[in-house]
């Protein structure tokens, strides 16, 4: 979501203001809305052959899951009440820069970025972002993180907070918003997202997931009048197995709305697409709550509300600020001359207050105080009305950080991942003599929040830039807290290696270097959002700073802020770069975190969330590549590496990387010993036949009349807001449409709600997909006799040779993180495989396989990928030790 998007609040069933409504010219017109869908089936052409959308038609009611019934019955009742004009007015922004706050019985709702915390706002907490907790592999911090983020929403008066992203997985390692996900692996970000989405909506803010689906590069990811964006071609396994499988998963933890990509997939637009809403979301996945698009990447009327779209965001064509809007008087008039059926309508509406009951915003939920807008208390009122706005108090600087700061400061810390440390040469001591080099080491000078959505790279480098993003209310830069620990600290604040003057053998430099990237709205020196000029090098010739310094001295540290993988080549052998840490995006709390590990008062206990290769080039072309536009068609980005992304791709071609995935190193040393595997339920070929949809309430209506479309007499329109009335001539002459003409349906268009997609049955999919199969426990003693630490125990599932499916040699299945061991300590640890973990997506039956029943599966633990040293296998259901790991 871009920049000046956001804060928008959704409109409200009645209003205080009154005046008059000027509708009908403004905004796009039915032909232009079909036009778009004429050009969307042209962009059908340039799709590479085999790839294609599947219809699939009426979009499936919500409320038929138990666990929503009651919210469905509060919401029926309540949009029952409502006016045809209503409905339309909450499944829309009412336009960019909005900001009225009129409440009756539906509120109007507050739609926040940024995954990472609260965007644009005073007084909250820069966490770190969805890598650094990735790299923690504990699900008990991705949980807290989830509810510090909750509380801070809700204090502010969030509805629903635009987070956690799943999409872009980090397909691409140059891609510009991986570092707004937790890692390149579906299991990884799955975990991520439940437990964010957990511990956010337990404090009543409704989440969203984001974004459906193959947003995998920044570059032309968004359709313009000129240009259409990229389409993803994902075949329908990879689609399963890998994309959607972290949405499954946030659904099944009962995620209350899902924002569609910007870009296609097969050629359609994601915001208009029958079988990512309908068919993936709605039908197999049994989404309940609401759909919505990202910002400005709405492109059709009908088109988009009969593919299963709920909500228009911020409510504009793709041209803003002109009051146009392809919904709200566009869906009204659509719903008078039936061309949308009244029961999409009223299930719209009714997803949309089924999610704000669910959550108990109906009940106390805090008012809207602070306005993304501004910093000053008094502002306009309706932004994009100046200079007609009046103007009234929208920003109280309600304080909601709390101690959060301590939850942050131990993702930022856990997250810290030790790469190398030869002779020992971490943790330092105070009194060594320290010399410290690079301006990432410091608080960018301009001030750390003078870039807007930090659109620069200037300074210690705690977040990406782009919507993802949170103003820091402080900054505990690196330099402060070494300074502040260490006795004899020389700060060299530039990126060119200077005069030096003598050193001594015992002295160490710390270098500090860094790498950026973000949404595609802002270029940062030459980077569009994707690391297309910097590629996986770090910025400001930071490797050169390395390699001079390691010409100096004989013990340099480095420490890396980066978004993702960086090729270390250039410097990592050079005898004198003794120990590497990745402190990733540690957000506000950048000092500390780090120097508790640089002087040894914890252990560094961050892995890997993707791997680090020695060439680019060790991932094949399409991944490496980011495509570019080819003028008038449409790009096309074909995911012919199928399951084979990042350490799937590196096992399957024999590329050793040069840290795999998940490695991390410690002060202290663990052994892991006594794993044991136990059966818990037996496993059939293909889960039970699915539950029944249970009852939903009855969305059928006849066409309202006229007089539901109609703003009361004497309303004043807020110029360049967006309203659902039309006026009475137009009103009566969609009437007269629906009767006389027909709208062009696609292929497959029916109104018939089907029973159900034989993979659904309840949130996530068939229930039965989350029955344990096997579960494990293994035994993690700390065998050093120095420093306390956690270890990271990952559990990687190898299938059953002599199947009929090509299956990646290991895929992540479970992880846990153990609790602090002194040394000598152990634990007992436990990692489940269910169905799904040990089932393929089968694309014939369409449903989740077990291949081999009671098959050879091997399951390997250890602390890395490619540090495996225990198997269990699934059929004599015995574990052994010691053993070389399968790459
Ligand atoms: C739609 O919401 C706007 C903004 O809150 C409000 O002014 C207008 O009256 C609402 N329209 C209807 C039909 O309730
Ligand atoms: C994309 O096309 C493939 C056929 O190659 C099809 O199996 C898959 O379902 C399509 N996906 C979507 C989301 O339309
Ligand atoms: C935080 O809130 C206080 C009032 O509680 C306000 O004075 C201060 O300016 C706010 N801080 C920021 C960074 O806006
Ligand atoms: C109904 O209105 C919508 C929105 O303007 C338009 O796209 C559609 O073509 C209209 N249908 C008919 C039958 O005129
Ligand atoms: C600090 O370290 C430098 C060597 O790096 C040394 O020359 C200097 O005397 C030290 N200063 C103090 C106060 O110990
Ligand atoms: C690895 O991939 C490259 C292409 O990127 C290919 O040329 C090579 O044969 C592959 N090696 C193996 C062992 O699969
Ligand atoms: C502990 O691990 C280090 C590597 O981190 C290794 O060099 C050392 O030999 C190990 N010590 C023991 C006791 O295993």
């Amino acid at each position: 979501m871009a920049s000046f998007y956001d804060g928008v609040k959704l409109s409200t069933v009645t209003c205080v203001l009154s005046g008059l409504v000027a509708l009908g010219s403004a905004g796009p017109t039915a032909a232009s809305a079909n036009a778009q869908v004429a050009a969307a089936a042209a962009a059908q052409a340039w799709v590479p052959d085999g790839y294609y959308v599947p219809p699939y038609y009426p979009a499936p009611y919500g409320g038929w899951v138990e666990d929503w019934q009651e919210s469905y019955t509060k919401a029926k009742a309540l949009v029952g009440s409502m006016t045809l004009a209503e409905k339309t007015n909450i499944t829309a922004g009412t336009g960019i820069y909005m900001g009225s706050a009129f409440r009756v019985s539906f509120p109007q709702l507050c739609l926040n970025d940024s995954p990472a915390g609260v965007r644009h706002a005073d007084n909250v907490t820069a966490f770190p972002d969805g890598i650094t907790v990735g790299a923690t592999f504990d699900k008990a911090l991705m949980y807290k993180r989830g509810v510090a983020i909750g509380k801070e929403n809700r204090g502010k008066g969030v509805n629903v907070w635009l987070g956690p992203t799943v999409g872009p997985i980090g397909r691409k390692p140059k891609g510009g918003r991986n570092w707004e996900g937790f890692g390149a692996d579906p299991v990884l970000q799955a975990v991520g997202a439940r437990e964010t989405i957990k511990g956010v909506q337990e404090q009543g803010v409704i989440a969203t997931i984001k974004h459906f689906i193959g947003n995998e590069q920044e570059m032309y990811r968004m359709y313009n009048p000129f240009q259409y964006a990229y389409s993803s071609n994902i075949d329908d396994r990879t689609l399963h197995e890998v994309y959607a499988w972290p949405f499954a998963e946030g659904i099944r933890a009962g995620v209350g709305a899902v924002m569609m990509a910007y870009n296609a997939v097969n050629g359609t637009a994601c915001s208009q697409h029958p079988y990512l809403m309908n068919a993936l979301l709605k039908d197999e996945m049994g989404f309940q709550g609401f759909i919505m698009t990202d910002w400005l990447a709405h492109m059709s009327g009908v088109a988009s509300a009969i593919a299963g779209l709920d909500m228009d965001m911020p409510g504009d064509v793709q041209i803003p600020f002109f009051g146009g809007s392809y919904w709200m008087y566009e869906l009204t008039r659509s719903a008078l001359n039936g061309s949308v059926p009244m029961d999409r309508i009223n299930d719209a509406a009714t997803r949309i207050a089924a999610a704000w009951y669910k959550m108990g915003q109906d009940k106390g939920f805090p008012a809207t105080n602070f306005d993304t807008n501004s910093r000053a208390a008094f502002n306009p009122l309706y932004p994009a009305a100046l200079p007609l706005s009046p103007f009234g108090i929208t920003n109280e600087f309600v304080p909601v950080q709390d101690d959060h700061d301590v939850i942050a400061r131990q993702i930022s810390q856990e997250a810290i991942t030790l790469l190398k440390n030869d002779g020992v040469i971490l943790p330092l001591s105070p009194s060594q003599h320290l010399k410290v080099f690079g301006t990432d080491a410091q608080k960018n000078p301009d001030g750390i929040n003078s870039c807007t959505d930090r659109n620069c790279n200037k300074g210690t480098l705690g977040q990406g830039w782009g919507s993802g993003t949170v103003d820091y209310p402080y900054l505990d830069d690196p330099i402060s807290a070494i300074t502040a620990e260490a006795d004899n600290v020389t700060f060299y604040n530039t990126d060119k290696f200077p005069s030096v003057g003598e050193v001594s053998d015992s002295d160490v430099a710390i270098v500090f270097i860094n790498s950026d990237a973000g949404e595609n709205t802002y270029t940062v020196e030459g980077n569009h959002g994707d690391r297309d000029k910097s590629g996986l090098y770090a910025w400001h010739d930071g490797d050169k700073l390395v390699q001079d310094a390691a010409s100096k001295f004989s013990n340099i540290i480095v420490v890396i802020h980066t978004v993702g993988p960086l090729i270390l080549e250039k410097w990592i052998d050079l005898p004198s770069v003794k120990a590497v840490l990745v402190a990733h995006l540690p957000g506000q709390e950048a000092g500390k975190s780090l120097t508790n590990v640089l002087f040894g008062h914890a252990s560094p206990c961050g892995h890997l969330p993707y791997s680090i290769t020695k060439e680019e080039d060790d991932f094949p072309e399409s991944v490496t590549t980011l495509i570019d536009s080819e003028f008038l068609n449409q790009p096309q980005d074909t995911y012919t590496e199928g399951l084979y992304i990042d350490y799937r791709w590196l096992n399957k071609n024999k590329t050793k990387p040069r840290y795999a995935f998940g490695h991390g190193l410690s002060y202290t040393n663990f052994t892991f010993k006594a794993a044991s595997i136990k059966q818990v339920a037996k496993m059939s070929a293909y889960p039970p036949a699915r539950p029944g949809k249970g009852s939903t309430p009855d969305f059928a209506q006849s066409i309202p009349s006229a007089s539901e479309a109609i703003a009361p007499s004497g309303f004043d329109k807020i110029p360049r807001y967006i309203y659902s009335w039309l006026s009475q001539g137009d009103a009566n002459r969609a009437i007269s449409d629906g009767k006389t003409g027909k709208y062009p349906y696609p292929d497959g268009y029916t109104t018939t709600q089907k029973p159900g997609a034989r993979a659904g049955g309840g949130e996530g999919g068939n229930p039965a997909l989350w029955d344990v199969a096997y579960s494990l426990t293994v035994t993690v003693q700390n065998t050093g006799d120095e420093y306390a630490g956690k270890a990271s125990v990952q559990a990687y599932l190898q299938f059953p040779g002599g199947i009929d499916y090509d299956t990646p040699i290991i895929q992540l299945r479970d992880f846990e993180k153990t609790k602090e061991l002194k040394p000598g300590e152990t634990t007992t640890v436990t990692l489940i495989l269910t169905r799904k973990d040990v089932s393929v997506w089968d694309v014939v039956a369409q449903d989740w396989k077990v291949p081999a029943v009671d098959g050879g599966y091997k399951v390997w633990i250890g602390d890395a990928s490619d540090s495996l040293s225990i198997v269990c296998h699934t059929d004599t259901l015995e574990c052994e030790t010691g053993v070389v790991g399968p790459v």
